[in-house]
């Protein structure tokens, strides 16, 4: 892996902007999109973008909670009302998790089978994934501590989640780590700490989000400068 590139950004606004304009320049074909706030503000402004070729792009979801697709906490709810709702996006190209499946393993075993009837055997390689980092280090929904992050066979699984109460629905190391371009967006002082430990740590190898090395592909960091404010690189 190439070594990270880091771009420390004024507030969430400009890395939603920069992140737009990345995800102009790569026209990804397949993109796993990610739940959580950060995330939602880049989705937003990529709705009003009219240079992006909607119809070309396979929609996938790096991990989802375990809830029905209307819930209040639906990853995929989320992600059809800040763009897909908005945008001429094939309802053929879009993956949703079914996580409304009371079996959550059930769940996983099935978006499994829907990557492999997009992407063929093997390991998806994803264009692009978009990736957030909760303030303890969780990415997706690999969270510290985690048996999922010892996975390296399934493509997908449902860990129970003690912090959350709940099971979740997540892709795993292997499918993060053979995309060919993974975008972080970070924002926020809460993540200070942990960001400066994911991103200067050389040793640290517990934290989900540190975890996340793309083989063979690039990794971006977009955070801001809240969430920087600790790192060597931006003092
Ligand atoms: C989810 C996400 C999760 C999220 C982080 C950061 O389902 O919650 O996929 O990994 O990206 O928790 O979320 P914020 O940007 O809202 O802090």
């Amino acid at each position: 892996m190439s070594a990270p590139e880091i771009r420390v950004l004024p507030d969430i606004a400009a890395i939603a902007h920069a992140a737009a304009d990345e995800f102009v320049r790569l026209a990804p074909r397949t993109v796993a999109l990610a739940g959580g706030s950060t995330p939602r503000a880049l989705y937003e402004l990529l709705a009003t973008r009219q240079d992006i070729a909607w119809d070309a792009i396979q929609f996938f979801w790096g991990d989802e909670r375990h809830v029905p697709p209307d819930d209040h906490d639906s990853n995929y709810r989320m992600t059809r009302e800040a763009l897909l709702d908005r945008v001429p996006a094939p309802e053929s190209n879009i993956h949703r998790i079914r996580a409304e499946n009371p079996n959550a393993a059930v769940a996983a075993m099935e978006y499994e089978s829907e990557l492999h009837s997009v992407f063929g055997d093997g390991v998806p390689r994803f264009d692009l994934v978009l990736m957030g980092m909760g303030p303890e280090g969780h990415t997706a929904s690999l969270f510290p501590g985690s048996e999922a992050l010892r996975e390296n066979h399934a493509l997908v699984v449902a860990p129970w989640v003690d912090k959350m109460h709940s099971y979740r629905i997540t892709m795993t190391l292997p499918v993060f780590n053979n995309a060919s371009n993974v975008m972080f967006m970070v924002a926020g002082m809460e993540k200070a700490q942990t960001l400066k430990l994911v991103l200067e740590e050389s040793q640290e190898d517990s934290l989900p989000a540190a975890m996340i090395r793309p083989a063979n592909g690039r990794l971006m960091w977009m955070i801001d400068r809240e969430a920087g404010r600790l790192l060597r690189s931006t003092l």
